[in-house]
């Protein structure tokens, strides 16, 4: 199939060209079709989530497996209902507080399923994840769309989540409906999933949100899930697609630990090892470390600065795509700090390196 490419200018949304781009867009998915679109966490393989035939292009067109459930992105409260069962209790204040926080923003929420979501959305599960993003771009399409929407990063299976137009591109030209390019995403990691129960709630998917701003929201105790303490109901409940390599370039990756100097001195020797091993070598330079690149011939990828690991986070899929563009065997990058927005940049960097 052609994919269709629809440009739409953020800062000019009101404009007749964004508004026919959206308009476009929002009937494709009515009518049963994909369409890419951007959030402000990473780029997204949207379908009709209430049409079981719809959702199923999705699968395919990412060579997905069904095991591996997907995200509902609904423009407003209202939609809800039809995404998720009633909360009650001590869960629902939860929710209500997560919701007033972060909604529209960078959350997934898994929720108990509606029965109008079939069942492959969840994989069979009986919890849903919801978000409502924020991007203005996608909260447009969502409103023009009216339904809520399916979404998983719109990447083949397996792969780094696009952040650009162009990413999708690479990974699904010829097999969605079509593309609506808004440029690069905002923060360019995923959004944070966590599943809201009575006793607090439990981070499946570290992301743009962190722990310490989830805990002071909701006033409760907030699990990681690969924590010894998990509450007993989530106990049961591993996330789909842990252990398995994701997020992953095609090179192998090489990360590098440690704080400072002595990082910045096990960087450069994991760079010469990498070199005498034969490999064609990249690395994701931070500013910091330039000086650890003596020449050579090793594809530098200008990573941004270690301390902003908002920075690393917005520029780290385009870098892995740039070095694995540039024909490289071996990315070898440096670990930021597990502070902020650090804990999810470490996290698909260990899913990369298949060590998640
Ligand atoms: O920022 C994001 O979340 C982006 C944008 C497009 O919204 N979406 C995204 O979706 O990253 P995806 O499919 O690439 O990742 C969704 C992951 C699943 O792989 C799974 O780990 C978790 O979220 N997930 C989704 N629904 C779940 C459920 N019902 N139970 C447990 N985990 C779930
Ligand atoms: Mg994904």
């Amino acid at each position: 199939m052609e994919t269709l490419r629809l440009k739409v200018d953020t800062a000019n949304l009101a404009s007749e060209a964004s508004q026919s781009a959206i308009a476009r867009a929002a009937e494709i998915l009515r009518g049963g079709g994909t369409v890419a679109f951007p959030t402000e966490t990473v780029y997204g393989l949207g379908a009709n989530a209430l049409d079981v035939e719809a959702v199923k292009k999705i699968f395919v067109a990412k060579d997905r497996p069904s095991w591996d459930p997907l995200i509902v992105h609904i423009g407003e409260g209202g939609m809800l209902k039809h995404v998720a069962a009633q909360v009650t209790g001590e869960a629902a204040r939860l929710v209500e507080r997560l919701t007033a926080a972060f909604w529209p923003g960078p959350l997934t929420m898994l929720l108990p399923r509606s029965a109008e979501i079939p069942e492959l959305v969840t994989a069979g599960l009986e919890r849903v994840g919801v978000r409502m993003p924020a991007h203005p771009v996608t909260r447009a399409l969502l409103a023009a769309a009216g339904v809520p929407v399916a979404a998983p990063s719109a990447n083949r299976f397996g792969r780094t989540s696009p952040t650009t137009a162009e990413h999708v591109a690479e990974d699904l030209d010829g097999r969605i409906d079509a593309i609506l390019d808004a440029g690069e995403t905002t923060h360019g990691v995923e959004s944070t999933v966590v599943d809201v129960r009575a006793e607090g709630c439990v981070i499946y998917r570290p992301g743009v949100i962190t722990q310490e701003q989830l805990a002071a929201a909701c006033g409760a105790r907030v699990w990681a899930l690969e924590g010894k303490e998990e509450p007993e109901s989530a106990k049961a409940a591993p996330a789909p697609g842990m252990g398995i390599r994701h997020y992953a370039p095609r090179a192998k990756l090489v990360l590098v630990e440690g704080e400072g100097r002595a990082q910045m001195e096990s960087l450069a020797q994991a760079l010469r090892a990498c070199e005498a091993a034969g490999d064609a070598v990249g690395v994701m330079l931070p500013d910091e470390f330039r000086s650890a690149v003596a020449g050579g011939q090793v594809q530098v990828y200008r990573w941004g600065r270690l301390q902003d690991a908002e920075e690393l986070a917005q520029r780290l899929y385009a870098g892995l795509r740039e070095l694995d563009a540039a024909g490289v065997t071996a990315i070898v990058c440096p670990m930021p700090r597990a502070e902020g927005i650090g804990v999810a940049v470490r996290d698909r960097l260990l899913r990369a390196a298949n060590r998640g």
